[in-house]
């Protein structure tokens, strides 16, 4: 389905960027909590992405930081900090201990700040936040060392990507990382918001996906000599058939709207049609399939850290 017929400009005070910062808010809280019963998988399976101990390490050789001098990391919408949470779950992060990673957070939600900050724990120490997109951030703040955005950027407005991917770029330090993980094309996210636009709001700004953000960061990287390099993660949340609170909270929290309820969703054109076809009766669940591109931003000459990984 070819979503560049429906207007991508919209500005008004309904659409989906304005949508999703009202979400995340301490009155979205519940619906979030219900989204993450299943969506902290995202998270989970990024953590186990790349060898992050190593990855990090290798960024603190090639920045060439002294043995107690902390990593800088920017977290660029961090949402409610499901991402260091996973990290934080493992015994992925020992050799950082000592240093510490300097933690700053990134998001225009104060709720999101607030709710990122409360995760944190070593190697992971609070740092700076910037209450502001990614797009206005400003280009003078900065560099970090390493500067990732993790499910972030669906809701960024079409004309403000190439803006928002050159203030990424920017803020990566020479010999730093960057790390993008984003739905693409195929998956979930863009599918059911795709058939929500159309099949129930008619029209509206349609979700970014994790290959037109990866393209605008090759664009910005190109005059630094920096590489994409890509990746795509393939797998189900899966929520059961019978569960009906859970499932209504989850798909409000991918269509950013919580005035319309699951009975209207399940009957309504294409939504409906789509829904339907992720009923799995068998074996009780609803298969919702991702598909999510991983994207690293790395100095030219750095080998693809995926080759391993994959
Ligand atoms: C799904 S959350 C990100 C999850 C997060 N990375 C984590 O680890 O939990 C999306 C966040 O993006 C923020 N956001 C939306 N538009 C943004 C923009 N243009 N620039 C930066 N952040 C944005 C929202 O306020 C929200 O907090």
């Amino acid at each position: 389905m070819d979503l560049s017929s429906l207007p991508a400009d919209r500005s008004d005070d309904d659409d989906t960027a304005a949508r999703s910062l009202a979400h995340w808010s301490e009155a979205g809280r519940s619906e979030m909590e219900a989204f993450y019963a299943f969506a902290s998988l995202d998270y989970e399976l990024l953590a186990r992405a790349l060898p992050w101990d190593a990855t990090l390490t290798a960024v603190r050789d090639r920045r060439s930081l002294g043995a107690g001098t902390p990593l800088r990391l920017l977290d660029v919408a961090c949402g409610s900090g499901k991402f260091p949470a996973a990290l934080l779950a493992g015994p992925r992060l020992r050799d950082h201990l000592e240093a510490g990673i300097d933690y700053a957070l990134l998001d225009p939600s104060a709720f999101s700040i607030a709710e990122a900050a409360g995760v944190l724990a070593p190697p992971f120490v609070r740092g700076a936040a910037y209450e502001t997109t990614l797009e206005d951030l400003d280009p003078s703040a900065g560099p970090w060392d390493v500067v990732w955005a993790t499910h972030a950027l669906y809701a960024l407005r079409p004309d403000r990507l190439q803006q928002a991917a050159d203030r990424f770029v920017a803020a990566i330090a020479p010999g730093g990382l960057g790390f993008l993980a984003q739905g693409a094309g195929g998956g979930h996210y863009l599918r059911v918001y795709e058939a929500f636009l159309r099949g129930v709001r008619g029209s509206g700004t349609p979700y970014l996906g994790g290959e037109q953000v990866a393209d605008a960061l090759e664009r910005a990287g190109a005059a630094r000599d920096l590489r994409v390099h890509r990746h795509h993660l393939h797998y189900e949340h899966r929520v059961p058939l019978d569960d009906l609170g859970l499932l209504e909270g989850y798909l409000q929290r991918c269509l950013f709207d919580d005035t319309l309820g699951l009975d209207e969703m399940l009957v309504a054109p294409q939504l409906g049609t789509y829904l339907a076809g992720c009923r799995d009766e068998q074996a009780g669940v609803y298969r919702f399939a991702q598909d999510v591109l991983c994207a690293t931003v790395l100095p030219e000459g750095v080998p693809s850290p995926w080759t391993a990984a994959s």
